[in-house]
């Protein structure tokens, strides 16, 4: 039998849950999330990070923040995992699949404009085993037809995306919004979880509204407010 995966330990795990207990705080946002959120937007320039439970759940909060309604069209690829796409059909979306390129799971760049409509809100693209998708080519498309950009980033951290002129960016800080995964099967983990890494000022205090279940307890937390309440930021959860 040969397993899929063997989750990768560094044998400080134990230490640091250990520290986690001790310091009387185990609920999220504690002194490992933060560190954690430094760490990666110091290491690879996210303008702001949230850890989440998973990178499925990352893709929900870029679902909503992107503010997709029923009718709204997403292109998503047709090779990739299930939370690529769910997220926006939870939204009630129209899914949109691309196709991969011929020798590469990834999509294909070249087929993405013929897919728009005047009902296309945003385009997912998947960066398949850390391979980065053709940033250039497709930020080109989304800023011509003023679309929201969100990067799967599941199982790329630590993969960069060079642009013609030499620039190399970590994949997950191109597009608006990037998703990761640290579930055991990817290359940093944490059991289950996830990042929802926020690359446009814009989107960064509904973030951290909907991360903190619709509040701005994280304002309180950091002093700028002295009592938190629900905030309504005007985001669309669809029901039926
Ligand atoms: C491309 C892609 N997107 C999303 C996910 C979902 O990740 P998670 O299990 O952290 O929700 C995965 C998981 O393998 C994935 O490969």
């Amino acid at each position: 039998m040969t397993p899929f995966n063997k989750p990768y330990l560094t044998g400080k795990e134990t230490k640091y849950i250990e520290e986690a207990v001790a310091s009387g705080k185990i609920s999220g946002n504690g002194i490992f999330t933060q560190k954690c959120q430094k760490f990666f937007e110091d290491t690879y320039g996210f303008k702001k990070t949230l850890l989440t439970t998973s990178c499925t759940d990352a893709l929900e909060m870029c679902a909503i923040l992107a503010d997709i309604k029923p009718e709204d069209e997403v292109i998503v690829p047709s090779y990739t995992f299930v939370s690529s796409a769910l997220p926006f059909v939870r939204q009630n979306a129209k899914i949109v699949f691309a196709d991969s390129y011929e020798n590469n799971p990834n999509i294909d760049a070249d087929k993405i404009e013929e897919l728009i409509t005047d009902k296309t809100k945003a385009i997912v693209v998947v960066h398949y085993a850390g391979i980065a998708c053709d940033m250039e080519k497709i930020l080109e498309i989304t800023e011509k037809y003023n679309l929201i950009l969100i990067e799967d980033a599941a199982q790329a951290i630590d993969s960069y995306y060079v642009f013609k002129n030499g620039t190399k960016k970590a994949l997950g800080s191109i597009g608006h919004l990037g998703a990761f995964s640290f579930h055991e099967t990817k290359n940093i983990i944490s059991g289950e979880g996830g990042m929802l890494t926020i690359n446009d000022e814009k989107f960064v205090n509904r973030a951290e509204i909907i991360w903190e279940k619709g509040t701005n307890r994280s304002m309180f937390f950091r002093g700028e407010i002295n009592k938190y309440g629900w905030v309504d930021t005007g985001f669309f959860v669809f029901t039926k």
